[in-house]
């Protein structure tokens, strides 16, 4: 069989907590060896949206398609091995040190006892704290933290990696270092969303953009694409996100 270009097809997601709908309508695809930007304002319903395609969140509506499969991973561990996942809020134990999470994550996610000690130095040198590792997790920095978590998601070297506003708390010296994390991950052919409500991340970090408003996707491409569709050509980022949705996103940042 082809490989298909398209690793993740979204179509029609609509997700309700209770009454409230989070998300009215997302399609969008995410092609193989990408970063594709998810942008959008607080509460747009971002992390929704990546909860449900992670598998968090079982009884959603529309359809996912992955590799050219359906797909269901909420139902299904061998799918949602394919995916890892890297939360908004830190998923990390204070009290253990660095190499400690990364060999009990490893453990949790299912990696053979014979790989663990080969996956925890990869995440070590991932997050470049080989130096840290045995240092208890609650004296590192927000930046370590946080790019510790990115190699706790990382360690079954999933197909698609999954972030959530990774950059929660930390300063822009530690933002280049995560970034250069990700590019190392993009490099060895790993695909990635990244969700940010921070203009000037995705357009510095990410090949395409998903606009996410309210609950529903409003617009898919780079920046040069998202201003023709926006009616703007040549528009920059912030320009086209105002006029697609009346608003500015920095306002609330
Ligand atoms: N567990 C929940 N129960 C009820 N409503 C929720 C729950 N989680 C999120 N919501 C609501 O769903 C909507 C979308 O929230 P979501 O967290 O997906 O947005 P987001 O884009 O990730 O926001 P942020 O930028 O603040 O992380 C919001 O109105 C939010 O209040
Ligand atoms: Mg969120």
């Amino acid at each position: 069989m082809t490989e298909s270009a398209d690793l993740l097809v979204v179509e029609e997601l609509r997700y309700a907590y209770g009454d409230r709908v989070a998300v009215k309508s997302a399609s969008l695809t995410c092609r193989r060896g990408e970063i594709l930007g998810l942008l959008g304002p607080n509460g747009a319903g971002k992390t929704t949206l990546l909860s449900c395609i992670a598998g968090l969140l079982p009884s959603f509506g529309g359809k996912l398609t992955f590799d050219g499969q359906p797909f269901w991973p909420a139902d299904d561990a061998p799918s949602r091995s394919r995916l890892g996942l890297v939360p908004q809020e830190l998923a990390l134990y204070g009290d253990m040190t660095g190499a400690e999470n990364l060999q009990f994550f490893a453990r949790m996610q299912g990696v053979e006892s014979a790989q663990v000690a080969g996956a925890v130095q990869r995440g070590l040198e991932l997050a470049g704290l080989v130096d840290r590792a045995s240092d208890r997790v609650s004296a590192y920095s927000g930046g370590m933290k946080r790019r510790l978590n990115l190699a706790v998601g990382d360690l079954h070297s999933p197909e698609l990696l999954l972030l959530d506003e990774p950059t929660t708390g930390v300063d822009p010296q530690s933002r280049n270092h995560l970034f250069e994390c990700l590019h190392a991950l993009r490099d060895r052919g790993r695909t990635i969303i990244y969700t940010s409500h921070y203009m000037e991340e995705v357009q510095r970090l990410c090949d395409r953009i998903v606009v996410v408003n309210e609950g529903v996707v409003i617009g898919i491409g780079t920046t040069a694409e998202l201003a023709e569709q926006a009616g703007k050509p040549g528009a920059n980022l912030e320009e086209a996100f105002l006029a697609m949705t009346g608003r500015s996103l920095r306002d609330e940042a």
